[in-house]
This record gives structure tokens, sequence and C-alpha cells, in this order.
């Protein structure tokens, strides 16, 4: 059961996830304390700007610490100072395809990071950790939609690899030291404060500039994207389900393909798009399609379509932008 006014730790909570995550838990009246190291994977005016602008009506209702997921003494100051009772855990490195330049530094963040916030959130009595993990732990798998029941040990890139390798750590840790830990594997996140290395963003950034813009595997991609407040309402159903030890797709209901998702930002940029059809990159993959039923039983519903999501994004994006 949620008891009003928690605190609840976000790692990552400059970011797109973790931003809207904490609005959400302040509208219902918890307390996210965040941590952030506003990395410049992306332009990190973004990061400061949802801490800013995104969050400015909540000043005083949470708290931020700037620091590194990589720096033991700064999380511990932060558990022993906070006592959070719940842990969201977002802060990774991000990005199927820049895992490939730089596989080290994903190791480091994504594992060894998550291996220190484990070993705290036993320590300081954390009654339920969440972590990101991803739908691109399927890799290449062939059967779809993708459910949690199936193998997931063929990961194609080593940013999935290190998604892997946080659940296997998580699952050690409920075992070992009964910590309830809920994998989160989130499909293709969109909306309003996302990520400017993502498709949508990008998409709409050229479209708009009358740029020319990559469509991969010659636009034969489908997936679920999933609006971002459904991200936010399954973060928030797994947080107060307490489970043991689970993973959980978190992904829209709606396989949509890529030539679609295109369409839908040309007519609410008002323009078409110049397209460079190329193959598929590295690390790709083709279809992401989520089983959601796990979910679901839960109580949770994705409830937007990519017509009102990328609406909400193009406006957010030339408000924000002053395009
Ligand atoms: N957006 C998606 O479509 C998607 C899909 C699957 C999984 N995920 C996962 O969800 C989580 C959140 O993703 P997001 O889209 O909000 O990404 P994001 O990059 O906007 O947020 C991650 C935040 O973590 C911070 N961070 C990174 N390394 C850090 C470190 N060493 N110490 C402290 N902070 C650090 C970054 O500065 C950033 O603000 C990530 O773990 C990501 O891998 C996202």
């Amino acid at each position: 059961m949620k008891k009003k006014g928690m605190k609840v730790l976000i790692t990552g909570g400059a970011g797109f996830i973790g931003s809207a995550t904490a609005r959400a838990l302040m509208d219902r009246g918890d307390t996210p304390i965040l941590i952030d190291n506003f990395n410049d994977y992306y332009d990190p005016r973004i990061k400061e700007d949802r801490i800013k602008k995104f969050l400015k009506d909540y000043k005083g209702q949470f708290k931020l610490y700037r620091g590194d997921i990589r720096d033991r003494a700064f999380l511990e100051k932060v558990y022993k100072k906070e006592r959070p009772e719940k842990v969201v855990h977002l802060a990774a490195m991000a990005g199927v395809r820049n895992s490939l330049k730089d596989p080290a530094l994903y190791a480091d963040v994504n594992v060894m990071g998550t291996t220190y916030l484990l070993d705290l959130a036993v320590k300081y009595g954390v009654k339920n950790f969440l972590y990101a993990s991803s739908s691109s732990v399927y890799g290449n798998n062939t059967k779809l939609p993708f459910a949690e029941t199936d193998p997931v040990d063929t990961p194609i890139s080593p940013y999935a690899a290190t998604k892997k390798a946080t659940e296997l750590l998580a699952h050690v840790y409920s075992h070992i030291h009964a910590l309830p830990t809920t994998g989160l594997r989130f499909f293709t996140v969109y909306g309003p404060w996302g990520r400017p290395d993502m498709a949508l963003f990008t998409f709409t950034q050229d479209i708009i500039a009358g740029n020319t813009i990559k469509v991969y595997n010659y636009g034969d991609m489908t997936r679920n994207f999933t609006y971002i407040d459904d991200i936010v309402s399954g973060i928030l159903t797994c947080l107060d389900a307490d489970l043991a030890c689970a993973v959980m797709n978190i992904g829209g209901d709606k396989e949509e393909r890529l030539t679609r998702f295109i369409e839908v930002i040309e007519e609410n940029v008002g323009k078409k798009a110049k397209k460079k059809m190329m193959p598929i990159q590295p690390g790709d993959v083709k279809s992401t399609v989520a089983d959601i039923r796990r979910l679901r039983k839960l109580g949770w519903k994705p409830t937007t379509r990519i017509e009102v999501g990328i609406k909400n994004f193009v406006e957010w994006y030339k408000g924000y932008f002053k395009a």
C-alpha cells in the first residue's frame, strides 16, 4: 500500500522520464529526491530546463543532488541524509547506437552505478527498488509480441547487455537480501521534454529546418511507441505494487509503422519530410512489440495514441525552441 507523502529517490531526475516521474509523484503528495550529473550525452540545457521550467511550480517540494552514480560515497551521503522509502533508478547512459562507440562507459555507469544503488538500498532499508531496463533486452527475438517470459540471452548492443546485466543484479539482491525489485522494460518513449537524440526529436527538428531525414531499414520498422504519461503511470503502478522480484514491459498497445509515425509528424509540423532511405543500423532491431498483459493485471493501461502524443510533442517543441 502506498503511504502518503513518501520520499522517493529518483536517479536520472533531470532526465526525460525522471523529471516527468518526479512531477507525477509531487502531484500526489510524495517527495522526490533527485540525483543527476547533467552529463553532455545530449545538450544539458534541456536537463537544466526540465528542473527550472518543467518543475517550476513545484519549488520546495523536491530536492536535487548533483552527482555521479558511479561515486559510491556521494550516493551513500544522499541515502544516509534522505532515507528514501523507495527508489526509481533511471540514471543511465541511454542510446543503443552510442553504446557501440563507448561500451566501457555504458558498463561503468549502467552496471557499476546500479550495483552501488542496489547495495545501498539494502543497507538503508529501501522498501521497493524500481530500475529502468529496456525493450532492447529482447534483441532480435522473432517471437512477437515480446513477453517477460521470453528468453533474453542474446542482446545485440552493449547498451542492451548492460540493461540485461542490471536485471541479473537485481535478481541477486531480491534473492539474497529480500529487496523488492522491479525492472521496467520501457518501449520507445516519446513526448514533451523528450530526448534530443531520439527519432521524434530529430525528425521534427529536421522537417522544420527542411533537412533530409534518414529513414532506416527503408522505413520497414515497427514500434510500440509509448507516450510519457503512460510510462509514468506504469512506473507509479509498479512503485505502489512492491513486487518481490519482477520485470515488467511498459509499452503502448498499438504497433505503429515508422512510416506512419513520420506521417503524423509531417501533419503536425505542416510540412513534408525529405527522406533518405537507409539500411538498418548495427545494434538496431526491426520491431519491438510489447506484450503488456502482466502490467495490465495490476490495473494499468496505456491511453495515448501517437496522433495525440505527437501533436503534444510538436506543440511543446515549437514553444520551447520558438520554432
Ligand atoms: N526513453 C526511452 O525510450 C527509453 C527506453 C528504454 C529504456 N530507457 C531507460 O530509461 C531510463 C531513463 O531514460 P530517459 O529517456 O529519461 O533518458 P535521459 O538520458 O533523459 O535520462 C537519464 C538521466 O540520467 C542522467 N545520468 C546519466 N549518467 C549518470 C550518472 N553517471 N550519474 C548521475 N546521473 C546520470 C542523465 O544526465 C540524464 O538526465 C534510462 O535508464 C534509459 O536507459 C529509456
